[in-house]
């Protein structure tokens, strides 16, 4: 399929069309937006807050009184999706106290054709329903919904676009999220990814690096750049630039700001990508990098192209380049047909390797994948069990790996606070400081000694 872009011309006509929209609303309207998803889809969030902008609306914190209600919806497992589907039942009522409100569903939950069919016969009430691939053209969307008085739903099967010069709302001034591809090409045989987001798409160099250019101006001091397979960056390009060449180029960006990626794909990530993160110097020290599984058997199964050895391979590689690295990972357990030894096998990767933390997930059968009608003779029982020893033995390594922590002094940028008001802070690898002392304005880079750990978060004092 050739690669196809959305002309600035077309988003220009977009824009236009936010100015129709704004004359058919209230004076002073209200949108309340909320993402579901991954950072990509927080990402998109930003682009749909930003064309909201443009038709005049402000932003609130809950969906009561709101003249617009946008929910950004993930599909990964069964969880994500009851969750929204619980929350677009409760806006039944808002909506009911607020007529006129406008509902829209989309992102990759709505571009499942039986998500979709659930919103059109069980929510009559919801307005407008799209999928990742029709984000470019909210604006006409949400018209047409408008002046036809019919429920709208652009939820076809239509091939993936790049579109540049939507504008976007950040939700940080500090962190900024930059796509640099859209989809995924990899079909691993449990995810739904590929079927609700389209095929990889690159976007042109020239328009990222403008784009991060601007970041590093406007002060922003966090960069990550986001895909779902990072390392296949640039093969749909003509020029033959490929990820560690991007990363290279935004590294010698000016500017003060800490530099991350997500996510890898082992069977892309090479020891070129390892020498140019060990000679960035803005690229964070800090790998993620899914493993899925640490069962040859297993990976084959899931379609992820390489096996154990070449996982640990890798992971020594990066290691002599950079000691330090932390590495993060993501692993899935109950993989129909897993055995009970393969699963121990992913138990002794991951006491091999050593991550400094881990995202743990319970396999969740998706409509549509290869993974949905493989036999599972498991029982739940002793996938939670199984769940419950993994978790444990990796709490246990993350609290190890965070007290090799205590008594050191490293630089870490301010970002925030946590629930109770007090000033949080990430090390370069990334990892949580919880900081006493008085709160720096966010943004700001401060040495910290760090005097205490635990298995979630270091926790430190400014010097
Ligand atoms: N593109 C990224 C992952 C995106 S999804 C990558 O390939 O690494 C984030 C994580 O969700 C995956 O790494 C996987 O561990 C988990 N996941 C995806 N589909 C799942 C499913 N059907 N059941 C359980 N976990 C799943
Ligand atoms: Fe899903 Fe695999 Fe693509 Fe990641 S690489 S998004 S897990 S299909
Ligand atoms: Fe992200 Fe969920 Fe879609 S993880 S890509 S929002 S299915």
């Amino acid at each position: 399929m050739s690669r196809s872009c959305i002309s600035p011309d077309a988003i220009l006509r977009q824009l236009a069309l936010c100015q129709s929209i704004q004359a058919r609303l209230p004076e002073h309207p209200l949108a309340y937006v909320a993402s579901y998803g991954c950072q990509q889809n927080e990402a998109d969030s930003e682009r749909l807050r930003g064309y909201l902008q443009t038709m005049g609306f402000s932003f609130v914190q809950e969906p009561e009184g709101a003249d617009l209600v946008l929910l950004n919806t993930c599909a990964i497992r069964q969880h994500a999706e009851q969750r929204v589907f619980g929350n677009v039942g409760a806006l039944r009522h808002t909506k009911r106290r607020k007529p006129g409100q406008k509902i829209v569903v989309c992102g990759c939950m709505a571009q499942q054709p039986h998500a979709a069919d659930r919103l059109r016969t069980s929510f009559p009430y919801v307005d407008l329903v799209f999928g990742p691939q029709e984000l470019w053209r909210f604006p006409e969307l949400l018209l047409q919904r408008l002046d036809s008085g019919k429920r709208v739903f652009a939820t076809q099967d239509v091939p993936g676009t790049v579109s540049e010069g939507i504008p976007v709302v950040r939700g940080s001034g500090v962190k900024a999220w930059v796509s640099i591809m859209y989809g995924c090409n990899n079909f691993c045989s449990y995810c739904v990814v590929p079927y609700v987001r389209g095929r990889e798409r690159s976007r042109e160099p020239e328009y990222i690096l403008q784009e991060i250019r601007a970041l590093a101006q406007e002060g922003y001091r966090e960069i990550t750049l986001l895909g779902q397979n990072v390392n296949s960056y640039g093969k749909d390009l003509d020029s033959g630039q490929d990820f560690a060449w991007l990363l290279e180029q935004v590294d010698a960006i000016p500017g003060d700001f800490i530099l991350r990626f997500m996510t890898s794909h082992p069977k892309d990530a090479s020891p070129r990508l390892f020498d140019v993160m060990a000679r960035g110097e803005k690229i964070a020290p800090a790998l993620h990098l899914p493993f899925q599984s640490g069962s040859s058997r297993v990976l084959k199964a899931m379609n992820r192209g390489y096996t154990r050895e070449h996982y640990l391979s890798l992971i020594t590689q990066l290691r002599q380049r950079i000691p330090n690295v932390v590495l993060t990972s993501d692993v899935i357990v109950g993989f129909p047909g897993e055995t009970q030894a393969e699963f121990e096998e992913t138990l002794s990767l991951i006491e091999t390797v050593k991550f400094d933390a881990l995202f743990t997930f319970l396999f969740s059968p998706r409509k549509g994948t290869p993974a949905e009608g493989l036999e599972d003779p498991m029982p739940a029982q002793q996938k939670q069990q199984n769940f419950q020893r993994l978790l444990e033995t990796q709490n246990g390594i993350s609290a190890l790996k965070h007290h090799a922590y205590v008594g050191k002094t490293l630089p870490c940028l301010v970002d925030g606070t946590d629930e109770k008001g007090n000033p949080i802070a990430r090390t370069r690898g990334g990892r949580l400081v919880h900081l006493n002392g008085p709160a720096l304005p966010e943004g700001t880079w401060a040495d910290v000694t760090i005097t205490a750990a635990s298995t979630w978060a270091l926790f430190g004092s400014i010097n």
